[in-house]
C-alpha cells in the first residue's frame, strides 16, 4: 500500500518527467540548424596564446627587449607552452597579434614581417613552434590598413592566404579596421575564408565580422557560422574587472540570437583570458575562467607565461574546468537567470551532465550565501530524479548526491563565482 509521502514523491518524480520532456523537446528545438565553416577545425573551442592585451603594439626592442613584439617573445613563450604544462592541458597555438608587420609588403605585394624584429622570418618561427608539438597563428586585416596602421590584406587576399600558408600558419585572426563600406567587410571576410580553404593547408579562421558589423545593422550569424571558426561580437578585453562584466553583460542581453549559433566548427569569441595579470583579484579570475567554460569560448590567454604566479598558471590549467570549456557536446551556456545581484548561468554537457555557474556581482560587503533548488537547473533534467554535484570553483570539493526536490546552498564572494558539475546518479 502507498503511503501520502509515497504518492507526493512519485507525483512530483511523475511531473518531473513530464517538465523534463517539455524541456528536451524545447532544447532541441533550439540545436543549432546552421552549417559550420567546412574545414573540419575547432570542433571544440580554440586553446592558446595571443598576444595582444598583454603585449600589445610594443616596436621599441631598444628599451623593451623582453616584451616587444619580436620572434624571441614568441619563442620564449612556445618554449614555456610545451615545458610548463600549458600544451599538455590543451593550449596548443601560439598566435602572433597585430604590428609583426614590417611597414610595406615586398616586392611580389607578399607580406613581410618586420626584418629587425623578426630576423628569422615566420616560416622559421613557425618551424620552431612546430618542432614543439604546437601550432602558429597569425594576424591580418580585412580592411586597407590592420587597427595599428600596419599594411591591410584589401585587394591582396589570394596572395596573404597563401603566404601564410606557405609559412605553415595555422590559424589567422582576421581584424576588421580601414575596411571602408559593409559590403567590403562581408565580401572580404567571406573572400578569406575561401582563400584560405582554397590553398589546401587546415588553417583555424578568427574573425572579428560581426563586432565590426554591430553598429551598422544586426550581423547575419548563420552566414558568419559559414565562413568563420569563431568571431568577436563585442569590444576588446583589457585587464580589468569592468571590461569582464562588461563583456557578461553584452552576452546576456544577446543570448538568444548568439547562443543558438555555437556550436563543433564555430564559436562566439568573447575576446582573450586576461587571468595572471595585474588587473582582476583572485575571485574576479575564477569568474572569468568559469564564464568562459560556461560560454564554450575560445581560451586564448594573453598573459606573460615566463612569470606567472603558481595560482592563476594552476586556475588556467585546471583540467576539469577546461573539460568544461572543450565538452564534445559543444553546446554554449546561457544565463538561465538574475536576481538579488547573483547570475546563475547553465551548460549541457555530452552524457546528460550540466555545469552550473552562480556569479555573486554585489561589489559591496563580504561572501553572500545563495539558495537553489537544483530542480530549476539544467531545464529540468539535470537532477531528475537525481544528481551528483562536485564544485570545482573556486576549489574542487564533492557536494554529494541530490534528490530533484532538494536545494543547494553556496557562499559566494564578491565578483566570484561558484562552479558546478551535476552528473547523472542514476
Ligand atoms: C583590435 C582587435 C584587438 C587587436 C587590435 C590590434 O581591433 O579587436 O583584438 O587585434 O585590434 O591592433
Amino acid at each position: 500500500m502507498m503511503t501520502a509521502t509515497m504518492m507526493l514523491v512519485s507525483r512530483v518524480r511523475r511531473l518531473g518527467c513530464v517538465l523534463a520532456f517539455c524541456f528536451l523537446a524545447l532544447f532541441l528545438w533550439g540545436l543549432p540548424g546552421a552549417r559550420a565553416l567546412d574545414n573540419g577545425l575547432a570542433m571544440t573551442p580554440t586553446m592558446g596564446w595571443l598576444h595582444w592585451e598583454r603585449f600589445m603594439c610594443n616596436v621599441n626592442c631598444q628599451e623593451e627587449p623582453d616584451s616587444c613584439i619580436s620572434e624571441k617573445l614568441f619563442l620564449q613563450i612556445a618554449e614555456i607552452m610545451a615545458s610548463d604544462g600549458w600544451k599538455d592541458v590543451g593550449y596548443e597555438y601560439l598566435c602572433i597579434d597585430d604590428c609583426w608587420m614590417a611597414p610595406e609588403r615586398d616586392s611580389e605585394g607578399r607580406l613581410q614581417a618586420d626584418p629587425k624584429r623578426f630576423p628569422g622570418g615566420i616560416r622559421r618561427l613557425a618551424n620552431y613552434v612546430h618542432s614543439k608539438g604546437l601550432k602558429l597563428g597569425i594576424y591580418a586585416d580585412v580592411g586597407n590598413k590592420t587597427c595599428a596602421g600596419f599594411p591591410g590584406s584589401f585587394g591582396y587576399y589570394d596572395i596573404d592566404a597563401k603566404t601564410f600558408a606557405d609559412w605553415g600558419v595555422d590559424l589567422l585572426k582576421f581584424d576588421g579596421c580601414y575596411c571602408d563600406s559593409i559590403n567590403h567587410l562581408a565580401d572580404g571576410y567571406k573572400h578569406m575564408s575561401l582563400a584560405l580553404n582554397r590553398t589546401g593547408r587546415s588553417i583555424v579562421y578568427s574573425c572579428e565580422w560581426p563586432l565590426y558589423m554591430w553598429p551598422i545593422f544586426k550581423p547575419n550569424y548563420t552566414e558568419i557560422r559559414e565562413y568563420c571558426n569563431h568571431w568577436r561580437n563585442f569590444a576588446d578585453v583589457y585587464d580589468s574587472w569592468q571590461s569582464i562584466r562588461s563583456i557578461l553583460d553584452w552576452t546576456t542581453s544577446n543570448q538568444e540570437r548568439i547562443v543558438p549559433v555555437a556550436g563543433p566548427g564555430g564559436w562566439n569569441d568573447p575576446d582573450m583570458l586576461v587571468i595572471g595579470n595585474f588587473g582582476l583579484s583572485r575571485d574576479q579570475q575564477i569568474t572569468q575562467m568559469a564564464l568562459w567554460a560556461i560560454m564554450a569560448a575560445p581560451l586564448l590567454m594573453s598573459n606573460d607565461l615566463r612569470h606567472i604566479s603558481l595560482e592563476a598558471k594552476a586556475l588556467l590549467q585546471d583540467k576539469d574546468v577546461i573539460a568544461i570549456n572543450q565538452d564534445p557536446l559543444g553546446k554554449q551556456g546561457y544565463r538561465l537567470r538574475k536576481e538579488d545581484n547573483f547570475e546563475v548561468w547553465e551548460r549541457p554537457l555530452s552524457n546528460l551532465a550540466w555545469a552550473v555557474a552562480m556569479v555573486n556581482l554585489q561589489e559591496i560587503g563580504g561572501p553572500r550565501s545563495y539558495t537553489i533548488s537544483v530542480t530549476s537547473l539544467g531545464q529540468g533534467l539535470a537532477c531528475n530524479p537525481d544528481c551528483l554535484i562536485t564544485q570545482l570553483l573556486p576549489v574542487k570539493r564533492k557536494l554529494g548526491f541530490y534528490e530533484w526536490t532538494s536545494s543547494l546552498k553556496t557562499q559566494i564572494n564578491p565578483t566570484g563565482t561558484v562552479l558546478l558539475r551535476l552528473e547523472r546518479a542514476s
